[in-house]
């Protein structure tokens, strides 16, 4: 039988990027929890998964989405970084690479904020392809859609700590800037290894603590300051170990850590 989401009358209007993203949930959705008004489905509608940090606040806020791309999002990669750390363009190019992006993928952007890194994967993936940016922001989402012209993304406002797709519903997954950021990110890896496909392909970047100062006393300080997370050096390559995942990478630069690695296929 066919599946009622591709079929039914009251989905038959939806954007088409949308209707593709509808086919990989885990379960159908009933025509009232499809609201896609704001071009995106909201799948929060008054629900807030994001903490009460200031940091975390932050995102929710109308004014950031319009200085993120181009002062925000550069000057905290700077700060994480560092002045020899890789620029935008770069960063771009290392997430396309991790990423190996076929085309005709599937592609999820965990934490798209703005969709910075979204469009991209939407131009590697072709039109055969398909890339879901998942975001709690309703303002982020908002500048994403009005900025992704492509029509293969489609965006979800969500928790990516209770992701809606189905197992192995993607081939290449990205969660780049957020797991610091996010309540449970450990929770979060386990969502983003259960929608992984074999053969697919993660890539995160997110905080690393360095130096002498102990991974618990550093998280307890700078969490308690600014609402971010600080990673162990080993964490989230362990995670991703321990989770199955085969040629698990990392690079660490300055206070950030790129790690990626495969599902066996
Ligand atoms: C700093 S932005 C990162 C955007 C983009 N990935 C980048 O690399 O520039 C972090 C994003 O994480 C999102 N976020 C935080 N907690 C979340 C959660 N539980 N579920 C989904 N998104 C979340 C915030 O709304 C924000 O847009």
């Amino acid at each position: 039988m066919a599946d009622p989401l591709l079929v039914s009358d009251e989905h038959r209007a939806l954007p088409p990027p949308i209707e593709r993203a509808l086919a990989l949930f885990e379960s159908p959705l009933s025509p009232d929890e499809v609201d896609v008004r704001r071009g995106y489905l909201d799948l929060l509608g008054e629900r807030d998964p994001t903490g009460a940090h200031l940091g975390q606040r932050l995102m929710l806020s109308r004014v950031l989405p319009l200085i993120y791309q181009r002062f925000w999002r550069p000057t905290g990669a700077r700060l994480l970084m560092g002045l020899t750390g890789p620029d935008t363009g770069e960063e771009h190019r290392m997430a396309l690479e991790m990423l190996s992006i076929a085309p005709g993928a599937r592609v999820l952007d965990v934490a798209c904020g703005p969709g910075n890194f979204t469009r991209d994967f939407a131009t590697a993936a072709g039109g055969d392809g398909l890339v879901v940016g998942l975001d709690a922001s309703a303002s982020m989402l908002a500048t994403a859609v009005r900025e992704t012209e492509s029509d293969n993304a489609a965006y979800v406002r969500g928790d990516a700590c209770a992701l809606p797709f189905r197992d192995a519903a993607f081939d290449a997954i990205c969660c780049f800037a957020a797991l610091y950021l996010i309540e449970e990110p450990m929770r979060a890896l386990e969502e983003i290894v259960r929608v992984l496909a074999p053969g697919g392909r993660v890539a995160l970047l997110a905080s690393c603590n360095r130096g002498p100062v102990p991974d618990r006393l550093s998280n307890a300080v700078v969490r308690g300051l600014s609402g971010v997370r600080v990673f162990g050096r080993e964490e989230l390559a362990r995670a991703l170990t321990g989770a199955g995942l085969v040629g698990v990478e990392q690079r660490v630069i300055g206070l950030a850590q790129f790690v990626s690695g495969g599902r066996p296929a």
